[in-house]
């Protein structure tokens, strides 16, 4: 029996990284039951690939939200922004299963993702349909939907010639930061990046001695992933899945936006499947070229 206790608003802290992981995988998998797209794995097997990423989202949290019980202190929800060059992105958002529908949601997304903050709010937002109207509630409108693509890394082919070179000093990243600028409108911090090259095989590609695209891979997930022009997009993906094979993978999944139809059709040409769970990209205005553009993944964020 859900209780309803008075609810109280806090910032998150440390002590509140292991607890919000467990919340969001009782709200995740109850809404993957519920949408009959169940997930595999209890938090505790998720916490060794998730631990890196939830440090770091608390780390360099623009706003870090919790809900709980006024009484008990018991943890009843929390959510979570960044921002970056503008660009406000809600992180997180998530209810226990018995505690939604009853506003906590709506109080945690007037404190971590407030109207009027950065040029541009943007979520990756699940196909929840609480999720979904409190989202449209606070201003943003589905653009188009985010698809997971997986499948066996294959063999490299030929394809025309891109050269790519590790993403390993100052003027590498100022390249891949310029080339998310363009495509993202949108750069990430060089924090940010020197925190994703301590995890991820990042490479900038490079025809004629201009660079044309970056792309970041990891063992916990793959992106993001940037081409100036969508035609260079087979080139990188081939470039990333020939790495995944040398990274021994037995799997590679990308976050896709469905307006990139070159990467979707390029990896259905592959033998890639779509996952049956399907993500939003919700945001209060336009923004981005996400005919080139594919996202940090898991998909928490861009
Ligand atoms: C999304 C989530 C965080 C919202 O938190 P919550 O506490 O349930 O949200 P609230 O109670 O504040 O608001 C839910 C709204 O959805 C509305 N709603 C519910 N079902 C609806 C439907 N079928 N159609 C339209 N509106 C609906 C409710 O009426 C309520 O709006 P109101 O307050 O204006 O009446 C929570 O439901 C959750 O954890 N969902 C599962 C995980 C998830 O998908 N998270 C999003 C990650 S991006």
């Amino acid at each position: 029996m859900a209780s309803e206790q008075p609810l109280g608003y806090r910032r998150g802290t440390l002590d509140d990284v292991v607890p919000c992981h467990e919340l969001m995988w009782l709200s995740v998998t109850d809404l993957g039951r519920r949408q009959g797209t169940p997930l595999e794995g209890s938090a505790t097997d998720w916490w060794p690939s998730s631990e890196p990423l939830h440090r770091q989202l608390a780390q360099i949290a623009a706003e870090w939200w919790v809900a709980e019980e006024t009484d008990s202190s018991r943890l009843v929800g929390f959510a979570r922004s960044i921002e970056r060059d503008g660009l406000l992105e809600l992180t997180e958002c998530f209810v226990r299963p018995d505690q939604q529908s009853r506003g906590a949601g709506k109080a945690l997304l007037e404190r971590a993702f407030p109207a009027g903050r950065g040029t541009v709010r943007s979520i990756v937002a699940t196909s929840d349909v609480r999720a979904q109207a409190r989202y449209y509630a606070a201003g943003t409108v589905a653009r188009f939907p985010l698809f997971t693509l997986a499948g066996v890394p294959g063999a490299m082919e030929h394809i025309r010639p891109a050269m790519a070179e590790p993403i390993d000093g100052e003027h590498a990243i100022e390249a891949q930061r310029a080339i998310e600028r363009t495509v993202l409108g949108h750069r990430r911090s060089d924090d940010e990046i020197r925190w994703l090259l301590d995890r991820r095989q990042g490479h900038l590609y490079r025809r004629a001695d201009r660079v044309i695209g970056f792309s970041f891979l990891g063992r916990a997930g793959a992106g993001p992933m940037a081409a100036l022009e969508p035609s260079d997009l087979p080139a990188v993906l081939l470039h990333v899945e020939a790495l995944a094979r040398t990274m021994g993978l037995e799997c590679l999944e990308l976050q896709v936006p469905a307006p990139n139809a070159i990467a979707i059709r390029h990896l259905m040409g592959r033998g890639y499947r779509f996952d049956s769970w399907i993500n939003f990209l919700m945001s209060d205005r336009p923004f981005g070229q996400f005919d080139r553009f594919i996202p940090f993944g898991p998909p928490l964020f861009l």
